[in-house]
């Protein structure tokens, strides 16, 4: 049987995470943040002191590093030197670097290779930018979220986080490779009113009626 994709794209901090880990979890699906992907490479530019704004550079380093996809707790994760990098890929030096990183051609044809290998490990739900245009277009379970920019804001100051998410949205919707859009098909969500709960329960409702439909 071929593997089903629930694909959750939508802008930073619309809460693509949290609901997408909600609608893994209901419904016994594999998680996979491809954001810490992206994230993963821009905090490994760092280490190695490649600029991020050097695409051939950047590309060099990428066919140089040594990774590895495996499937714990139910989440895929994309292991660099053996190593899941998972507190490092979430400093402001990443978050103010992946975006640059994510506007190279060549690595996002790397990253979409890799996202599209994560079939291997069931059925998934996963988050991004491009996962309904790009990664998994064929898919019928696309969500696109959103909330306003001055909740998205006051989210991110909840975690700790002082971000300018404005410019980075307009970075990933502006880039001229795979840029940030709601994928044709798409539900809309604009949860800025709406708890993660009720977020998820409209994603886990939508699948669940579908899938019966299929029946
Ligand atoms: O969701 P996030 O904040 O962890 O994403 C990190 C960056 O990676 C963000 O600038 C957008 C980019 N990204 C992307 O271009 N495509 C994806 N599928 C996932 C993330």
């Amino acid at each position: 049987m071929k593997n089903i994709v629930i694909a959750i794209d939508g802008t930073s901090a619309s809460g693509k995470s949290t609901n997408a880990r909600l609608v893994a979890q209901a419904l016994g699906y594999v998680y996979v943040d491809t954001g810490a992907m992206y994230r993963t490479l821009a905090w490994y530019c760092l280490q190695k002191n490649v600029d991020v704004h050097d695409a051939k550079a950047v590309t060099a380093l990428l066919r140089k590093w040594k990774t590895r996809l495996e499937c714990a707790d139910a989440r895929a994760r994309l292991l660099v030197d053996g190593y899941y990098p998972e507190k490092e890929i979430r400093t402001a030096e990443v978050s103010a670097a992946v975006a640059q990183v994510a506007a190279i051609p060549k690595v996002r044809e790397w990253m979409v290779a890799r996202q599209r290998e994560c079939v291997q490990f069931g059925n998934l739900v996963m988050e991004g930018r491009d996962i309904g245009t790009n990664v998994f277009p064929e898919t019928e379970f696309k969500f696109y979220l959103d909330a306003s920019l001055e909740e998205r804001t006051r989210r991110r100051s909840a975690e700790g986080v002082n971000e300018n998410l404005a410019a980075r949205d307009q970075r990933d919707s502006q880039r001229a490779t795979a840029p940030l859009m709601v994928p044709l098909g798409a539900m809309v969500i604009n949860n800025s009113q709406l708890t993660s709960d009720q977020t998820s329960h409209l994603i886990i409702g939508e699948v669940r009626k579908r899938l019966a439909g299929k029946k």
